[in-house]
């Protein structure tokens, strides 16, 4: 079995899967911004996958290009004959790995028996991981610490940790925590020493509240785990992965322009080293406008060429680009009433 994640850097750093979020077109806008070493897809249900629409229904959410190795697809549902059928549909499709979901707090998801109503169903968890070992693909688990008590972590883990899986992400807080109350670091050693008393060749992510790669670096170096992942983060920094903090090698930017105006090496010019402006600037301003000038041409390119999308839902993402500048309040007031893609063009250029 071909497994990427042992050929990831240390820590390597993800994306998290957000549902309506991180489709084909933000996940472009989020490597070129800076580049994640990981993609996972929005989650996706294995029954609409296995139903017989279900390669038009799944489409939209499991679109990715050649470029965005690795991709794992995250796949939720309770079903293992899907999951199976799911798994080996998707390692055709050239997914790197598959990622089930046993977090999700969503009251319909829930009642549905899936995502977080998985945690303490040890019998039917552990169908489900091994039906999605049928395909063939690297299997991990993204999940919570447990449904109501944090004090759950150590049994509902550590039996995941059993079942022989390549990663296991864990949102640092209990279903019923939602994302109320601060992610709990203080349980992370625990966690890694379980890691390494059950599974030493399970991979450890943590996820929960960590801002950009600078957190993340610090996070993994205090607790030794192996992968951080950054899901809202890159709402109120759509840098979060970039490595030009200062120190590192992309941290040339400021001295790119203040230097003798001779242009860059093209190494430190990667997707990975973007010019991440200081806060409050006119540059910053004009980055966080190419950026969404950027996600007006990818929804423009991927909508014809790989599903259809509508123009509304487009607007929430606006905040993102449109915001800590001189009337960025008033702009984003404006773009919330246009109807196109060219109508935004013409408000912000
Ligand atoms: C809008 C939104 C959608 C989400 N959708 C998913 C999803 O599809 N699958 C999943 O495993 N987690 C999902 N999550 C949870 C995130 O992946 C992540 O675990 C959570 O936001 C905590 O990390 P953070 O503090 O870095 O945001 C979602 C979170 C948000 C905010």
């Amino acid at each position: 079995m071909q497994n990427f994640w042992q050929d990831l850097p240390r820590p390597f750093f993800a994306l998290a899967p957000m549902e309506a979020v991180t489709d084909v077109v933000f996940r472009h806008v989020v490597a070129a911004a800076g580049k994640p070493d990981i993609f996972f897809t929005e989650f996706t249900n294995a029954a609409s996958y296995f139903s017989e629409k279900g390669i038009e229904s799944t489409r939209g959410r499991l679109a990715f290009t050649a470029d965005e190795q690795p991709m794992v697809a995250q796949i939720w549902g309770n079903n293992p004959e899907h999951f199976a059928f799911m798994a080996k549909g998707l390692a055709t499709q050239g997914f790197a790995g598959i990622d089930i979901n046993t977090g999700c707090p969503d009251k319909s998801v829930i009642k549905q028996g899936s995502g977080s109503a998985l945690i303490g169903d040890y019998e039917l968890t552990a169908k489900l991981i091994a039906a999605a070992k049928e395909g063939g693909l690297p299997v991990s688990v993204k999940t919570r610490l447990g449904k109501f008590k944090i004090d759950e972590y150590r049994e509902w883990l550590k039996f995941l940790l059993e079942q022989d899986i390549v990663n296991l992400t864990i949102h640092l807080r209990t279903r019923k925590e939602m994302s109320k109350v601060p992610a709990h670091y203080e349980l992370i050693t625990d966690i890694v020493k379980l890691r390494d008393e059950v599974a030493p060749q399970t991979l450890i992510t943590i996820n929960g509240d960590i801002k950009d790669r600078k957190h993340g670096e610090k996070l993994a170096q205090q607790y030794g785990v192996d992968g951080i992942m950054i899901g809202r983060g890159i709402f109120s920094n759509p840098f979060a992965f970039a490595k030009n903090e200062p120190g590192s090698d992309c941290s040339g930017q400021a001295s790119r322009r203040v230097s003798n105006g001779a242009p860059a090496p093209v190494e430190t010019r990667a997707a990975d080293c973007p010019s991440q402006p200081d806060p409050g600037s006119v540059d910053k301003r004009q980055e966080l406008l190419k950026l969404l000038n950027l996600h007006l041409d990818l929804f423009d390119k991927y909508s014809p060429e790989l599903e259809p999308r509508r123009f509304d839902p487009l607007k929430r993402f606006f905040k993102i680009y449109v915001r800590d500048f001189a009337g960025a309040s008033e702009l984003r007031e404006r773009l919330m009433h246009t109807k196109s893609t060219d109508e935004v063009r013409q408000l912000i250029n």
